[in-house]
């Protein structure tokens, strides 16, 4: 399958945002493309400045709608295995395999991750078992400020740790201009992880062309082709 998991650092990294940015820039170069997220929690909540929900975005630059895009949506803003639990639903990994092959069948898939690395979906399958099952190579979006170093070296080890092939670190939010400490993370990160690292401004909203723009400064073709 073309395509790749977008994992982070954390919750509210900017996996979201970097997917979409991904989905633009490729879809601006003709490529077709398709989104998936296993289960979008936290629906609950009020929306974040102008920012739709993932699968909402997501699903906009791809022309999906939001449930083909996540099939497991939840109100409360926990991990999915407990928003699951929370809602008396089951949510179930062989469903979700299914759905994303079929998304990526015929087009390159974006999936984008839930939380961090080892987020569980269920008790026993977690974002980190999904990216191996579906043999996708993982970029990771990380902070560029204090704390990152070693979350994202643990995300991408772990990642490594698990036979999966991380080809990319995004430091989303960098700030123009950097600070000693954001460019000294960047390279410690380069260093630490043997891995190319990126980066991905402040964006002003949601807005389609700005996104293209963000993705199409991302070596996404790289990425794709393993090069
Ligand atoms: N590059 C950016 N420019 C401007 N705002 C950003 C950027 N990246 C992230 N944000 C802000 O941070 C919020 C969280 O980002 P995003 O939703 O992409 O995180 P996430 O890692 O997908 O979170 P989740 O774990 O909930 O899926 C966005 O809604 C937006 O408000
Ligand atoms: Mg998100």
């Amino acid at each position: 399958m073309r395509g790749l998991l977008v994992t982070g650092t954390d919750t509210g990294v900017g996996k979201t945002v970097v997917s979409a940015a991904l989905l633009a820039a490729m879809g601006a170069e003709g490529e077709g493309v398709a989104a998936f997220k296993p289960a979008v929690s936290g629906l609950d909540e009020e929306p974040d400045g102008g920012w739709p929900a993932d699968h909402e975005l997501l699903g906009r630059e791809t022309g999906q709608a939001p449930a083909e895009v996540a099939p497991y949506s939840f109100g409360p803003a926990v991990s999915p295995h407990l928003a699951a639990e929370l809602g008396r639903i089951r949510i179930e990994p062989e469903r979700v395999l299914a759905l994303a092959r079929a998304a990526g069948a015929q087009r390159t898939l974006v999936v984008e991750g839930v939380g961090g690395l080892l987020v569980p979906l269920t008790t026993t399958f977690s974002v980190c078992d999904l990216a191996v099952e579906l043999g996708l190579p993982l970029v990771v979006v990380a902070r560029p400020g204090l704390g990152t170093i070693s979350h994202t070296l643990l995300t991408v080890l772990h990642a490594r740790s698990r036979g999966l092939d991380v080809r990319g670190v995004i430091l989303n939010r960098w700030p123009e201009p950097a600070g000693a400490m954001e460019r000294s993370n960047r390279t410690t990160i380069e260093r630490g992880a043997g891995v190319e690292v990126t980066t991905l401004t402040e964006l002003h909203g949601p807005d389609p062309r700005a996104l293209a723009a963000a993705g199409a400064a991302l070596p996404w073709k790289s990425w794709l082709g393993g090069g």
